[in-house]
């Protein structure tokens, strides 16, 4: 796998004309986990969602760049093919589209050099789905319809797991499990970073980042990056709240 950094350099986002992200700076690189936390409306679902390709959202300026190659130009789907994934933070539910045929088209859209065969993506599937213990069921069942909250967000995990990206965006990829998911979802993510992709995970508890140790933390305010540190920062924003941003936010 390429050890090219994903740099996110001043990107400004809109949504109906109304600047949300007012240039954000950022690096992932593969291997590492940078953390963004911040509080309720601050623009992190936006950023993960723009870097995707949602197209509720405007970019008004900046690069998200792999290597030479700007993200931002490039519709969704070109995005996938350059290896970047996002754990939605409300995952979407398909009817008539089973989880398995959607990972499977998912898979050989995102690697058209080596599709699989079926047999060997159920193998790919049957695994990943044993590693994160969710049933064999779920594979036959609607995406995400009556998938209870955990499960959505498992099933989110699992698309990871298989599809193999090089970046990772996780949006609360954590909210809303419960302990024993917790860890196993936490240990998906840890898993992808160890076999070399770079993760951004934004997230509201501290609680994932013991499992995680991430390297990298920011925090981000009213569409700012207002502070970056290691993971001793989130005993600071524990103890202090977002309140104290809010100054530097608006300076
Ligand atoms: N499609 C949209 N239409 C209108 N406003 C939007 C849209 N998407 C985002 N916003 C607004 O942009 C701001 C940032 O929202 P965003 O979802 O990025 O916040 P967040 O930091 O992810 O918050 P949370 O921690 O609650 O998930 C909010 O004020 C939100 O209402
Ligand atoms: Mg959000």
């Amino acid at each position: 796998m390429a050890r090219t950094d994903l740099v996110i350099q001043n990107i400004k986002i809109a949504v109906e004309n109304k600047p949300i992200v007012h240039g954000v700076s950022l690096r992932i690189s593969p291997g590492k986990i940078h953390v963004i936390m911040g509080p309720n409306g601050s623009g992190k679902s936006t950023l993960a969602s723009t870097l995707m390709g949602h197209p509720s959202y405007t970019v008004t300026g900046g690069s998200a760049k792999i290597g030479r190659t700007n993200l931002l130009d490039l519709p969704p789907e070109e995005r996938a093919k350059r290896g970047l994934f996002l754990a939605f933070q409300y995952p979407l539910e398909i009817a008539g589209v089973s989880l398995s045929h959607f990972l499977r088209t998912a898979y050989n859209a995102s690697h058209t050099q080596a599709s699989l065969s079926m047999l060997e993506f159920r193998r790919i599937l049957d695994m990943a789905m044993k590693e994160l213990k969710m049933d064999a069921t779920f594979a036959s069942r609607d995406l995400n319809a009556g998938f209870s909250g955990g499960e959505k967000k498992k099933a989110e995990v699992l698309q990871m797991r298989v599809l193999k990206p090089r970046f990772v965006l996780c949006d609360e990829t954590d909210s809303g499990l419960d302990i024993d998911a917790l860890k196993i979802v936490a240990r998906g993510i840890k898993k992808t970073v160890e076999e070399g992709a770079g993760a951004l995970v934004i997230t509201h508890y501290p609680r994932l980042l013991d499992y995680l140790q991430p390297d990298v933390v920011s925090v981000m305010v009213d569409g700012r990056i207002v502070d970056a540190g290691e993971s001793d920062l989130v005993k600071a924003i524990e103890r202090g709240g977002y309140e104290q941003y809010r100054k530097v936010a608006h300076a």
